[in-house]
């Protein structure tokens, strides 16, 4: 029955973690994955997260089933994270469900547009872009085309080809924008220039799907992460929103998120709600449970609020503070290039311009182990392993 189905290739993210375990050397990194890791390089549970654990198994939780639309005490306080004090939100026309982390909303998302949007259901996604945005979208029935946006002279923004690209989109595309912490390459619009691209968006009636999988990575500081997302809003844009706890709480496994539509009121707010229930009831019934527990019992408990704040906090710092010592060992061993970009980026990836052949390279000689674009996950370094992984660089550009 099935000699003509084709053997597929390995994912370009997650077959890099395929890689890695498959290698016995010692001297192994993986800076695949964009998963934190502590200054010894194991997965961080943060301790906001094992309290709220504490705190659900001491109220002896039962294990039913969560509505279509998720937990409603989660679902409330993530648009709140995302939203702040919106207008929208405040008079109850922000429509919700709990999602399968992002990914999940990214589908839903689409899978709604595919069936809701009244106009040509194409949208636009940046080159480069997250490896599976084309893949979600794609499958959710949209056309996926790419306007430009990064540049490999400055290894910055294009800003400009960014904005032609914009004006050229047929009136009613939908335009995928991350909202911090671009990934893959580190690289995000200034607060004047998501300014200006509200204002053109506006301008060409598109309409902006924001893609927030990384709220606090970015800068430390959840608010600050929120400022394109919080513009648009204000600036009278009805968004689409795909929200992530993977990163920000750690919750990489727990698969919790949120995705969200911004409504003209609250019955219009109520009929997307109910549509939203029509798309995901078939595709997986109704979304786990613990998770949105956790991320619930912190987001609704002021101390352990606070807690997982400094935390976020600390991610983001020991990941800069990797990225000052990358850029000075490169720097120090007369690496050729430029390696400014390695500050300047942020969130959890540096897109380093390594060179699909440099990378593999890496995996053969060093066992290092890095995406083919030449992106690094800069939580998978630490004291122990950066001079290594400094060397091994340095000396595959060297050739
Ligand atoms: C990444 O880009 O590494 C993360 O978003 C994890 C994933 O699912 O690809």
């Amino acid at each position: 029955t099935w000699s003509a189905v084709p053997a597929g290739p390995p994912d370009p993210i997650l077959g890099v973690t395929e890689a890695f375990k498959a290698d016995t050397s010692s001297q192994k990194i993986n800076l695949g994955v964009g998963a934190y890791r502590d200054g010894n390089g194991k997965p961080y549970v943060l301790s906001s997260v094992k309290k709220a654990e504490e705190l659900l198994s001491a109220s002896n939780p039962d294990k039913e089933y969560l509505p279509i639309s998720g937990l409603p005490e989660f679902t409330k306080a993530a648009a709140k994270l995302a939203y702040g004090d919106a207008a929208p939100l405040k008079k109850n026309a922000v429509a919700v469900v709990q999602s399968i982390s992002g990914t999940g909303a990214l589908r839903i998302g689409g899978a709604f547009l595919g069936r809701f949007f009244p106009h040509a259901k194409a949208i636009y996604i940046p080159n480069p872009s997250w490896g599976n945005h084309t893949a979600v979208f794609r499958d959710s029935g949209l056309e996926v085309k790419q306007y430009r946006y990064f540049d490999k002279k400055t290894v910055g923004l294009d800003f400009a080809g960014m904005k032609e690209d914009i004006k050229t989109m047929p009136a009613n595309s939908i335009v995928l924008l991350h909202a911090c912490a671009h990934n893959p390459t580190g690289v995000d619009p200034t607060p004047e220039q998501w300014i200006e691209l509200s204002n053109l968006i506006a301008e060409k009636q598109l309409f902006p799907f924001f893609d927030m999988a990384y709220q606090g990575f970015a800068s430390g500081d959840t608010v600050r992460d929120a400022f394109a997302l919080r513009h648009f809003v204000s600036a009278g844009h009805q968004v689409a929103l795909a929200q992530s706890f993977a990163k920000n709480m750690g919750l990489y496994g727990e698969r919790v998120g949120a995705f969200s539509l911004v409504a003209a009121d609250a019955e219009e707010k109520a009929r997307l709600e109910s549509q939203l229930k029509i798309v995901i009831r078939p595709m997986y019934s109704n979304p786990p449970l613990h998770g949105a527990r956790i991320a619930s019992t912190i987001l609704n408990n002021e101390k352990l609020y606070a807690d997982w704040l400094s935390e976020v906090k600390g991610m983001a710092e020991r990941i800069i503070s990797m990225r000052e010592r990358l850029y000075d060992n490169l720097v120090g061993l007369n690496t050729p290039g430029g390696w400014g970009h390695i500050k300047s980026q942020i969130g959890m990836f540096s897109f380093t311009g390594l060179t699909t052949p440099q990378t593999q390279k890496l995996a053969e000689k060093a066992h290092i182990y890095m995406t083919a674009d030449g992106r690094i996950s800069m939580a998978g370094l630490n004291a122990h392993n950066i001079d290594y992984f400094s060397e091994s660089v340095s000396k595959a550009v060297k050739g």
